[in-house]
C-alpha cells in the first residue's frame, strides 16, 4: 500500500477475526521492518514478547483489564524499553560506524562517551524516556508496516505492567509502554469514522509559544 494511503487508513480496530492466524513468519518480517525505526545514537532500546499462543494471549487478557481483542487477534506485541540498551549496544554501534566509514576509529574513545552523558544514568528518569521515547518509534513503525502489508491493529496501554511483567517474566528494569494487537478486521464489523482530531492550528505553535 502507498505510503500516505497507509497512514490515513491505519486504525486502532476493536474486532479481530478470532482465530484466523497470521503466520510468525509475516509478523516477524513486519517486525523487521518495524526495527528500521530511528533510534537515538542507533541503539535501539526494545525488546518484544510475541505472544502467539492461544492459552498465554488468555493470560495476556487477564492482565489487560479482559479486553476482549487481546485474546481475539492474531498476535499480541508486548513491546518492551530497555533502559540498559545503552550499556549492551554501545560498543557495536561504534563498530559498524567506524566499518562503515561514518566515523574513525581514533575517535571512538571520545564518541562512546556520548551516550552516556545524553541518556543519563541507567537507573535515571533520562535513561528511561529515552528507552520509552525510542520504543515507541519501533511501535508506530510496526504498526504503518502491517497495516500496508494488509493487516489490522490496536495500540494499547490498558494493562498492569507489573502482572504483564510477572506472567511473561520479563526483567524488572525493562518498561512496557505498550500493547499491540495484530490480526484481521472481523468481516461482520464496520468500522466507525475515525475519531476526531485537533486542526493542526490547534497545536502547531509558529516559531515558539506566544509570549504574554
Ligand atoms: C499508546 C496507546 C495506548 C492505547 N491504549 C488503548 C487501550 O488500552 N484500549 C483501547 O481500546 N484503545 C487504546 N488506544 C487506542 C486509542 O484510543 C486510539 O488510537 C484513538 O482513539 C484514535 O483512534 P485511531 O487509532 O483509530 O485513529 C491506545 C492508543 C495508543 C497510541
Amino acid at each position: 500500500m502507498e505510503t500516505l494511503e497507509t497512514i490515513k487508513t491505519r486504525r486502532s480496530v476493536n474486532y479481530f477475526e478470532s482465530g484466523k492466524q497470521i503466520p510468525v513468519d509475516k509478523i516477524k518480517e513486519i517486525i523487521g521492518l518495524a526495527n528500521l525505526a530511528p533510534s537515538s545514537f542507533n541503539l535501539q532500546p526494545w525488546e518484544v514478547v510475541l505472544v502467539t499462543d492461544p492459552e498465554r494471549k488468555k493470560a495476556l487478557r487477564k492482565c489487560a483489564f479482559n479486553q476482549p481483542k487481546v485474546e481475539e487477534a492474531s498476535a499480541m506485541l508486548i513491546v518492551i524499553a530497555n533502559p540498559g540498551a545503552v550499556e549492551e549496544n554501545v560498543d557495536r554501534v561504534l563498530a559498524d560506524w567506524v566499518k562503515k566509514g561514518y566515523m574513525k576509529e581514533a575517535d571512538v574513545e571520545k564518541q562512546r562517551g556520548t551516550p552516556f552523558g545524553l541518556y543519563g544514568e541507567r537507573a535515571s528518569e533520562t535513561r528511561k524516556i529515552f528507552a520509552v521515547k525510542n520504543a515507541a518509534f519501533f511501535a508506530m513503525n510496526f504498526m504503518i508496516a502491517a497495516k500496508g502489508m494488509g493487516y489490522e491493529t490496536h495500540p494499547m496501554d490498558g494493562f498492569n505492567a507489573a502482572e504483564v511483567k510477572r506472567e511473561f517474566g520479563i526483567p524488572d528494569d525493562r518498561i512496557i509502554p505498550l500493547l499491540i494487537a495484530v490480526g484481521h478486521l472481523r468481516p461482520d464489523q464496520k468500522l466507525l469514522p475515525r475519531a476526531f482530531r485537533r486542526d493542526v492550528d490547534d497545536f502547531l505553535r509558529m516559531n515558539g509559544y506566544a509570549k504574554g
